[in-house]
This record gives C-alpha cells, structure tokens and sequence, in this order.
C-alpha cells in the first residue's frame, strides 16, 4: 500500500503544483464571480477551472478512484464517501480572499482510502506554502516537518475561528457568541478566511486551535490529516469524534485545549447535513 501512496502523493503534488500556477496567474486578473448557497458563497473561472485540472488528471492516473470535490457537488454530484479511494478536493479554498487578491487562498487536496485520510496536501501558491502529510509519516510545511505548539494553558491559546459563507440569522447569532465568549478568555481570535489554511497554521504550531459550524467536507478533508500528523487532535465540536457530513469541525494542539474550546463554545448544528 505505500508504493501506491506514494504513487498517489507524487501525482496529487505535480497536479497541484500546475492548478497552483493557474491559480497565481489569475488573481490579480478580474474575474466573474458567481453566487451559490448566499450572497458571500462565491465560485469563480478559476474554482472550476482548477477543480476540473485536478479531476481530469487524477481520473487519467487513477481510473477507479472516486472524487468530491466543491465545485462538483455544487453543480449536482454525490457527496459521498465509499471505501474506495476517494479525492476530497476544493480548488480554491478562501475563494472570497481570492476574489479580494487577500493572498491566504490555498488548494486543498485530501485522498481517503477506506474512509481513511492517507495523503494531504494545501497549497497557498501566493505565499508559496506548501503543507504536506501522508499518514504515519508527519506533516511539512516546504518540505520541514512541522509540530503544533506545546500550549495548554487555555488563557494563552490563540484561536482561529471563522465567519463562515452563510448570513442565516441562527448561524450569525452563534458566531457572534462564540466571539463574545472567547475574546476576553484566550490570547487572541484570529480567522484568515480559508479553513484549510487555518488548520495549517494549527499544525505549524503557529495557533492553537480552530472550530467552525458550517463547513464541508472539501475545507477539512486535507487539514484533518496535515493537523493530526503534526501531533494534533480533531473533534466533533462537542467532543466526539468527527462526523464528516455533520458541517461541523475543531481542531486543536492538544486535547486539553480543544476540550476546553469545546465546553466553552455555543454549538450550532448546521442544516441540512452533507
Ligand atoms: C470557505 C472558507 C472559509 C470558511 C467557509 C468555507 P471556500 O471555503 O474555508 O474560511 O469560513 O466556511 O466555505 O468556499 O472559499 O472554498
């Protein structure tokens, strides 16, 4: 199995690589941008464009795995997660920030076999970052392993946390709470607009942790595996165990800190479930 991980990492990076030439070479054109679930959930040229790159090459490569991938789901197909292998891509996850030229988009690219993360990769090609992972082999950032930080005091944490594609008043009202709780209780509230970037930045060490009520499969997929080989934990918000369908994720240094977060946070159960 892990000449074939290998193989499958090896082809993810080099299609990567190339959607990330895509990527910078369009920011800074203008773009037409479309509407999906609201107002603020946009897709552009460029979403499609890279998902359909990825696609086509790893379905040339790899004929009998199986994909989910944001753009695809939006345009009617299944989001659903078999034993077979299975690539969990968003072309461009932070599409707002791409819209804006906010330099924090990244691709993000996850394979599961048997329902398993094996090989993740989340590429910012604006900031040349590139976060690595294959399972048992460690989380890098260029090539560097990567740990989270040793944090677990819960007043010290800086915690990321988004706004989410969704104005639905319930969902506000949580974020809004969320904010209000935690600001006066940890260091610092930090959100870069694109989850995958933000679970990177807890496998780098560089925050503590990470939650959102909202999100889908295709903004985790790749993080789950970067942040865990980096000696994280990932959770349902309320403590079990993640469900992927569930739109709901966190993510932290430690378990001490995450079940700190956990406690102290408004849950919010998005609807309908993937
Ligand atoms: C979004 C970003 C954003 C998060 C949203 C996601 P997209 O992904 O990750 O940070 O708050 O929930 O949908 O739409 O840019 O791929």
């Amino acid at each position: 199995m892990s000449a074939n991980v290998n193989t499958f990492y090896e082809a993810a990076l080099k299609y990567t690589k190339s959607a990330g030439e895509l990527v910078l070479e369009k920011i800074s054109l203008s773009k037409n941008v479309a509407l999906k679930s609201s107002e603020i959930d946009l897709v552009t040229e460029t979403d499609q464009q890279v998902e359909k790159l990825l696609i086509q090459n790893l379905g040339k490569d790899f004929p009998d795995h199986k994909f989910i991938g944001e753009e695809s789901v939006a345009g009617g197909s299944q989001c659903t997660l078999t034993d077979s292998p299975t690539w969990i891509i968003d072309p461009i996850d932070g599409t707002m920030n791409f819209v804006h030229t906010f330099p924090h988009s990244c691709i993000s690219i996850a394979l599961f076999i048997e329902k398993r993360p094996e090989v993740a990769i989340i590429y910012n090609p604006m900031l040349d970052q590139l976060f690595t992972a294959k399972r048992g082999q460690g989380a890098y950032l260029n090539g560097k392993k990567i740990q989270v930080s040793k944090e677990t005091d819960f007043k010290k944490a800086l915690v990321m946390m988004e706004f989410g594609t969704s104005r639905d008043p319930e969902k506000m009202k949580a974020v809004m709470a969320n904010q209000n709780i935690l600001i006066t209780q940890v260091h610092g509230l930090r959100a870069l607009g694109s989850a995958a970037l933000d679970m990177a930045m807890v496998a780098l060490g560089a925050a503590d942790a990470y939650f959102e009520f909202g999100i889908h499969i295709w903004d985790f997929a790749a993080g789950e595996l970067i942040v865990t080989e980096a000696g994280g934990v990932v959770m349902d918000p309320s403590g079990g165990p993640v469900d992927r369908f569930s739109r709901r994720i966190l993510v932290a240094n430690c378990r001490e800190i995450a079940e700190q977060l956990s406690k102290k946070i408004v849950q919010y159960h998005p609807t309908p479930r993937d």
